[in-house]
């Protein structure tokens, strides 16, 4: 990562690090800590994870991190969402690692066009190898497909596998909050090869999109609990932003003259 980004990807995480949790992960904590101990013990998980490592794109900001708390987000929102369906406490957790085989797989295509689509492909081929039934894959390849945001997704006729999906899709736009500016930002500006001035340009145009995403959720949870994320995200934002006005706007105005 080139030195510029990464003290700017510092200097965000020091940003991030003065707002408080957003309330998602402080009421939640029992739901959160069910959902780690199975995507960190898990045996089917971890055999998951470590065949899926070497597909990661971490270049994108869409690797291992990100998949990890899509994951564990995805699992705590099923066991949060299905709080009141009597569900045995053995299903909520084959649902929750569902939601875990799904946060893992979503983005194994993620440099590829369509990468939802190519990805729930993908990823049949993969779980064919694992102790998954046809319907559980069927979920995940489903859940995989519906998760691109502002696109409209395919409703199923089962409840399960729907909340599936839409607990994916709302794990993955958590991350559209304080985790866009402490981890996948900087991983992308530095693929694309982007001076901090080119990310000065296109700020305000990026922060739209955040903005617009907060009224996408699609679990009751999501819904409540996902603007605020979203929020906290944009505050952070918005710091970012006055922070790269101040330090490369001035220098960008310096070299104008200098010439
Ligand atoms: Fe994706
Ligand atoms: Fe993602």
């Amino acid at each position: 990562m080139q030195d510029a980004i990464r003290k700017l990807q510092r200097e965000a995480e020091r940003i991030a690090s003065k707002h408080p949790l957003p309330e998602f992960y402080t009421r939640f904590k029992a739901q959160a800590a069910l959902a780690r101990r199975l995507f960190y013990s898990h045996p089917g998980v971890v055999r998951l994870r470590q065949a899926v490592e070497p597909l990661f794109h971490e270049e994108l900001g869409h690797g291992l991190y990100h998949s990890s708390r899509v994951s564990i987000d995805c699992a705590a929102l099923l066991c949060i969402e299905t709080d009141s369906d009597r569900m045995k406490p053995i299903a909520v957790e084959r649902l929750m690692t569902i939601g875990i085989y799904s946060g893992l797989l979503h983005d194994i295509c993620r440099d590829t066009e369509n990468h939802a689509e190519i990805g729930a492909t993908e990823a049949e081929r993969i779980l064919c190898d694992f102790h998954i039934s046809k319907n559980e894959i069927a979920c995940i390849c489903n859940a995989i497909r519906n998760h691109e945001a502002f696109l409209p997704p395919k409703p199923t006729s089962r409840r399960w596998m729907q909340l599936a999906s839409d607990c994916l899709y709302d794990a993955d736009k958590f991350r559209w909050g304080a985790d866009t500016f402490t981890h996948t930002l900087w991983h992308m500006v530095d693929h694309k090869g982007l001076s901090p001035h080119d990310l000065l340009a296109s700020f305000p145009w990026g922060m739209s999109g955040t903005l617009r995403i907060k009224e996408t959720f699609r679990t009751q949870t999501g819904r409540q609990y996902g603007p605020e994320i979203i929020d906290t995200g944009v505050e952070i934002g918005k710091e970012i932003y006055r922070h790269l006005l101040k330090n490369f706007r001035e220098n960008t105005r310096d070299s104008d003259h200098a010439g």
